[in-house]
């Protein structure tokens, strides 16, 4: 995993986060784990505390990100690779139109990708190399009537992390969307009527055999999950709309 020595994983405290860290700092990177829950970025870091290094952070804290993301820099020697993983997506009732929720998932999901991927996208353009890894979803596909604030959040990350990789691919910068179907971690938990449920860590690992490609675009995890997609795309609207999900 040697295009990885340097990282950075935002939403490293729990889920796929927290298995994408380990999984790095296993193959040998040093790892800034970054997240809001100190006492969960410890026992994370307590994996490998020589590789593993904990920063507490709210990422709606977006005037912040700058001088976190030069502190990491000046504490590992640079970094060389970016993954976001923080994200929230709280359960929206039949009947509920929450804007705090909304707000809450656009400011995490979206807004705080954006100001970290930015500073990674122009050091790693500068650098002509390095790797930005977003988790997205299948979500973002298309909106879905259970939680629009979510399939918006994901669709904006989507369709960011695609203009990014149409802006920096030519300087040798990888941009990788990862979308993976349902994961079992702490924000699906309780929830009913999922499938093809896979582990955090078998998330991370199909996420960064993605990623470890280079000049991959992302995909889907597993990827069987492509094919439900395609199909959910191309669903008319009239039919869509009288869908339950
Ligand atoms: N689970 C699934 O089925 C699934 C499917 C598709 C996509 N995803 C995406 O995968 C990503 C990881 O989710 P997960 O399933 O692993 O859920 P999770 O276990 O709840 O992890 C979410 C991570 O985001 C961090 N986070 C949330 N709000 C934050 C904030 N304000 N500031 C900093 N960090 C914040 C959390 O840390 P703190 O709470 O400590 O801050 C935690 O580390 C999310 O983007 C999610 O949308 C998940």
């Amino acid at each position: 995993m040697s295009r990885f020595q340097r990282a950075i994983v935002v939403g490293a405290s729990s889920g796929i986060g927290e298995a994408l860290a380990l999984r790095l700092a296993r193959a040998g990177a040093q790892v800034a784990i970054v997240a809001r829950r100190e006492e969960e970025l410890q026992r994370v870091a307590k994996e490998d505390p020589e590789r593993l290094h904990p920063y507490v952070h709210d990422v709606a804290d977006l005037d912040g990100t700058t001088a976190l993301f030069e502190r990491i820099e000046a504490d590992l020697g640079g970094v060389d690779t970016l993954v976001y993983a923080a994200g929230v997506m709280p359960g929206v009732e039949e009947g509920e139109y929450s804007f705090e929720k909304d707000r809450a998932m656009i400011t995490v999901n979206v807004l705080g990708a954006m100001a970290w991927m930015n500073l990674a996208a122009a050091r790693f353009e500068a650098a002509r190399s390095g790797t930005l890894i977003g988790i997205s979803s299948i979500a973002g596909e298309r909106g879905r009537r259970g939680n629009p604030g979510y399939c918006t959040s994901k669709a904006a990350l989507s369709t960011y992390l695609e203009s990014l990789r149409n802006r920096c691919s030519r300087y040798g910068v990888n941009v990788v969307t990862i979308k993976p179907g349902f994961v079992d971690t702490a924000m699906t938990r309780g929830m009913k009527g999922l499938f093809w449920v896979i582990s955090a860590d078998e998330a991370a690992r199909r996420s960064l055999a993605i990623a470890q490609r280079g000049r991959s675009s992302g995909g889907f995890v597993p990827a069987r999950w492509a094919l439900v997609a395609w199909v959910v795309r191309l669903l008319p609207s009239f039919i869509f709309k009288r869908l339950n999900f």
